[in-house]
């Protein structure tokens, strides 16, 4: 065997092994390419083997020759080991990247419902008038929703508002129902805070009840202007000479900030609840905008009666003043200009979104 065509058979293998290398696209491809050449069965292994016949002296030069081809196999192996990694990081960067030029996504921006808006703004102005915030359960005993407003069982008043009853009665027999309306919390009100008044009394003090008790309440109704679930404000005003004056006065300063405009009157329309006497609606009235000549009515009130003051353990000898309950919802309606109260309770983004 001349060196001539010795060489040039590695050179020929070292060839074979790189073109093999270069068709191997994966890792696991290049391992089985490796094993062709460099495994225990591979072809420089072979030729290590067929040396054994060799003189020594050929084995010197042969030995020689076949290792350098095994170092070219090896770095042909190595460079395209390195190339797939370069490769496949590559391809993790691609997949990876960011498009910084593409237009951000907005987080969406919620709001307070509209009625929550009217709410809030209720108890910031009456609050500034000195009035204190109550709040009171939905589930109340018929005692205190109608009976303590001076509104007896099988009286005709209970018929102006049906309401939805709860299977279960109090302990003195008294069955649940969905409130109303907000007014038996004058009742709730004024006795917790009998404690109070009882030693301003005792010390020669004339108390004040001075309370607005926002909330939800319930009814069997069902139309553009009224729903089953609804929320009034109730006011309370009560001391030694609290007068129908005080109402006007009190309730068309709280318009004129609610509405944030001078351009309304009010009208006390004479009415009838069994908790009030005398008792009038309001109706309101604007002077300019879309609303301008239409009498709308937002809540019902009127001096307390005095067997309510009664049953609020106050003596009516003593105590006297007015009360309102007005519904948030129309007064909602008619300062953001929705026609149809139904809207509130949709939970249509659009219509919401409008008073973020
Ligand atoms: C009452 O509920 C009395 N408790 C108000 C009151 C309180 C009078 C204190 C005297 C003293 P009335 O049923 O009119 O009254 O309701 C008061 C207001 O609640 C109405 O003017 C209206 O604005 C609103 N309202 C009543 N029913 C509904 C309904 N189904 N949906 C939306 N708003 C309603
Ligand atoms: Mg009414």
């Amino acid at each position: 065997m001349s060196t001539a065509t010795a060489s040039e058979d590695l050179r020929d293998l070292v060839q074979s092994a790189s073109d093999s290398f270069a068709r191997a696209t994966t890792p696991a491809d290049l391992e089985n390419a490796k094993a062709q050449f460099l495994g225990k069965a591979g072809r420089v292994t072979e030729l290590m083997k067929g040396m054994a016949a060799l003189s020594v002296d050929e084995k010197k030069t042969r030995g020689a020759a076949i290792n350098q081809a095994k170092q070219a196999i090896e770095a042909a192996l190595n460079a395209r080991r390195q190339a797939l990694a370069d490769a496949e990081l590559e391809r993790q960067l691609q997949a990876e990247a960011l498009d910084v030029t593409l237009p951000g996504r907005a987080r969406g921006q919620g709001g307070l419902h509209p009625v929550s808006l009217a709410w809030e703004r209720i108890e910031q102005i009456f609050g500034s008038m000195g009035f204190d915030v109550g709040d009171g359960p939905e589930i109340e005993n018929d005692w205190f929703n109608f009976t303590a407003l001076n509104n007896p069982p099988n009286h005709p008043a209970r018929s102006m508002q049906d309401t939805f009853y709860v299977d279960m009665n109090d302990d003195e027999g008294h069955p649940y129902c969905l409130r109303t309306h907000t007014s038996p919390m004058q009742i709730r009100y004024a006795t917790a805070h009998a404690k109070r008044h009882a030693a301003a009394l005792a010390a020669g003090e004339i108390p004040e009840v001075r309370v607005i008790v926002p909330g939800r309440t319930y009814r069997v109704d069902n139309d553009a202007t009224h729903s089953p679930m609804f929320h009034q404000v109730e006011g309370l005003w009560l001391g030694e000479n609290v007068s129908f004056k005080d109402l006007k006065v009190t309730y068309l300063n709280f318009c004129k900030a609610f509405f944030e405009t001078d351009d309304l009157v009010l009208r006390f329309r004479p009415s009838y609840f069994p908790f009030t006497e005398p008792s009038a609606e309001i109706d309101i009235q604007f002077q300019t905008g879309p609303l301008a000549g239409r009498w709308l009515e937002v809540s019902g009130s009127g001096q307390v009666h005095p067997q309510v003051v009664r049953n609020m353990g106050l003596d009516p000898e003593r105590f006297i003043g007015f009360a309102f309950g007005s519904g948030i919802d129309r007064l909602a309606m008619l300062r953001y200009g929705v026609n149809d109260l139904r809207l509130f309770f949709e939970g249509d983004v659009r219509f919401l979104s409008q008073f973020r």
